[in-house]
């Protein structure tokens, strides 16, 4: 079960990429600046490397040098804030406050996967509930029709991981986390 929705999973990528004009660069490791990985601004395939500021930025790979990665290499932005290394101004003139959620979802509709914890807590650390209510899920628990093929391609948690959070095809662990036999799901 688990090594066929390996194999679906896989086709999936494939057969969107190769519709695709172009590979998501997040394929391709690119803008995830895996470790060893010197991706330019320039060369990132995000910003336009016609726009001289690409030459004023400083470069991703200094900016995040020695930042906590997680076990697929990606930075785990999740340590990063909660170390202090990052200190995001709340909002544009950085006089407001953010009111973080601290309660989990978990998602068993996962075939033979482990079941994903969805939490709210580092999540709403950084985002406002409106960033996902109602027009990403609607606020009720097992009230959306997510799935992993979805995900991949962009929608749900996909509207984020894979573009600015970790991506649904490197760390299956890191949402596929609730192991099956936990009694706590009960
Ligand atoms: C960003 C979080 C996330 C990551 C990373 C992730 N998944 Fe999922 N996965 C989900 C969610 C959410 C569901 C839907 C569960 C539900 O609806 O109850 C799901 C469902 C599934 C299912 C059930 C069948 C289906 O198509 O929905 C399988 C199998 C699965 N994932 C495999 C994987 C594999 C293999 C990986 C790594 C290559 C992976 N997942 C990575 C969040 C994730
Ligand atoms: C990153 C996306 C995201 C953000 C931001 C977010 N949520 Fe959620 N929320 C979810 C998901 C995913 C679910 C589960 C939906 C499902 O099961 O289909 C959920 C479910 C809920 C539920 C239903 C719980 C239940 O038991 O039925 C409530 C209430 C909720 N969220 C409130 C909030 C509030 C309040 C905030 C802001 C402080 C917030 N959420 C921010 C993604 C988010
Ligand atoms: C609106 C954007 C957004 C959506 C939608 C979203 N996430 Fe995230 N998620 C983030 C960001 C940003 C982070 C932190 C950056 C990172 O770790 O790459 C994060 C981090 C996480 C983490 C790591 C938590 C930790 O403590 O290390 C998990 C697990 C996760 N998301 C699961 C999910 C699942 C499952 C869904 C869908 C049900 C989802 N996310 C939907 C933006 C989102």
């Amino acid at each position: 079960m688990l090594r066929l929705s390996l194999v679906f999973l896989l086709m999936t990528v494939l057969v969107s990429g190769a519709m695709a004009t172009e590979v998501p660069v997040w394929i391709r490791g690119q803008h995830f600046q895996l470790r060893g990985e010197e991706v330019r601004v320039a060369d990132d395939g995000i910003h336009d490397p016609t726009n001289d500021a690409v030459n004023v930025l400083q470069q991703p790979f200094e900016a995040m040098k020695g930042f906590p990665r997680d076990g697929q290499n990606i930075i785990n932005w999740v340590e990063v804030l909660d170390s202090g290394l990052i200190n995001p101004r709340k909002s544009l003139l950085g006089d407001e406050e953010m009111f973080p959620a601290d309660f989990d979802i978990i998602f068993k509709n996962t075939g033979s996967m482990p079941y994903v914890r969805f939490p709210h807590r580092p999540h709403t650390e950084w985002l406002t509930c409106l960033n996902c209510h109602p027009s990403i899920f609607l606020p009720q628990k097992g009230g959306n029709p997510v799935t992993m093929s979805a995900i991949i391609q962009g929608e749900y948690c996909g509207v984020c991981h894979g573009k600015v959070a970790f991506p649904p095809t490197m760390n299956c662990g890191r949402c596929h986390s609730v192991s099956r036999e936990s009694g706590f799901l009960r």
